[in-house]
């Protein structure tokens, strides 16, 4: 058994929001003990997509497995712990109320405290595992299967987003294209994978500008040219360069998110950029705004991999720094699916 202070804050997080069924322990808001996490992707990779009811299913046969298995790979038992946290939105409602009715139950049958957590807060509160030295204030773009928001982080679980997506979220649209170049779900890591091997100027994709907000996103009408692309190529009866296909598409996203993220952070005048959510993971994303933020003195910081797509650490910390500020939940706790930030 892990030798825990008195003072120590332990706290059992639980996500279910989609595909995967997490459970973790964090020490202190910082130092994760144990982060396990059961992926259904195989499950859904044949249907190219997540199945909300597949999901749901799975999460109630996995879930006491992986809330087992974290405290049992951190050495701590359910009796030590601080205070339970659950993602309760956005997401899935299904999956969401897996998670939230298992920590209820948890919670009710030991008297230990419920903390309700918001997905987004999760990913974003994941640089701080790996970044000891990161504190708010700071501005961070969240990119992911569901958003794309670019969020000025205030202080700890305090928001302001200052930049959304109009329609499609790049995760998705990673997810998409790659459906349509027959590349399978989830789309993301393998068009990064595949991307290096395509030539990322091939083809000149569009770069959205959206009207009225300069910090907002809009990725329907690159999908869309994608789509409109592949079409032609097959009606002159041309193979298509999946490699260069990908490539490009990957490079138009980026392009966007890199140059509205830096005038975000020029504009607010922030020396902390940081990032967050699935796309977070993206290799070339994460080579271009190094680049960039080391040419405008500007500290980037970006989770691995591990904690940027969906996990229960992330919400361990998230959870922390709202246990410390009073927040519990009670027992009418519900799962949220469109919870705002
Ligand atoms: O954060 P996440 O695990 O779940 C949501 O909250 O949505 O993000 C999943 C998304 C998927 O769309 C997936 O294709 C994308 O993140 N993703 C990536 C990469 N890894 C995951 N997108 C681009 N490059 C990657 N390496
Ligand atoms: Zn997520």
């Amino acid at each position: 058994m892990e030798q825990q202070n008195r003072e120590d804050v332990l706290i059992l997080a639980v996500e279910t929001s989609c595909d995967e069924t997490a459970a973790s322990v964090v020490k202190n808001g910082r130092e994760v003990l144990s982060n396990v996490i059961y992926t259904q992707i195989a499950l859904h990779t044949k249907f190219g997509g997540v199945v909300p009811e597949i999901a749901s299913r799975k999460h109630i046969e996995k879930i006491n497995q992986v809330i087992e298995g974290a405290l049992e790979e951190a050495g701590v038992a359910l009796r030590d712990i601080t205070a339970i946290a659950v993602t309760y939105g956005p997401g899935l409602v299904g999956a969401l109320l897996v998670g939230v009715s298992e920590a209820k139950a948890l919670s009710f049958a030991t008297g230990i405290p419920l903390v309700g957590v918001h997905h987004i807060s999760g990913h974003i509160s994941a640089n701080y595992i790996e970044h000891r030295e990161l504190e708010p204030p700071f501005a961070c773009l969240v990119a992911s299967g569901g958003h794309s928001h670019l969020v000025v982080v205030k202080d700890y679980g305090q928001y302001e987003i200052i930049g959304r997506t109009r329609d499609d979220a790049a995760g998705e649209a990673f997810d998409k294209v790659a459906r349509a170049i027959g590349l399978g779900y989830p789309g993301g890591p393998k068009i990064d994978k595949l991307s290096k091997e395509g030539n990322p100027d091939a083809i000149p994709f569009p770069r959205a500008k959206v009207g009225s907000n300069e910090y907002d996103f809009s990725f329907s009408g690159l999908k869309s040219a994608v789509l409109n692309y592949l079409n032609s190529c097959q009606m002159r009866g041309e193979g298509i360069n999946q490699a260069d296909v990908a490539a490009s598409f990957q490079k138009a996203v980026i392009d966007v998110l890199v140059e509205h993220s830096l005038h975000a952070v020029k504009e607010y005048g922030f020396h902390k950029f940081a990032i967050a959510g699935g796309v977070a993971a993206n290799s070339s994303l994460r080579a271009a705004f190094e680049r960039k933020c080391a040419g405008r003195n500007v500290a980037f910081y970006y989770p691995s991999p591990i904690y940027c797509t969906d996990n229960a650490a992330m919400i361990g910390v998230a959870g922390y720094y709202e246990y410390i500020r009073g927040v519990r939940h009670g027992y009418d706790l519900n799962a949220v699916p469109n919870l705002k930030l």
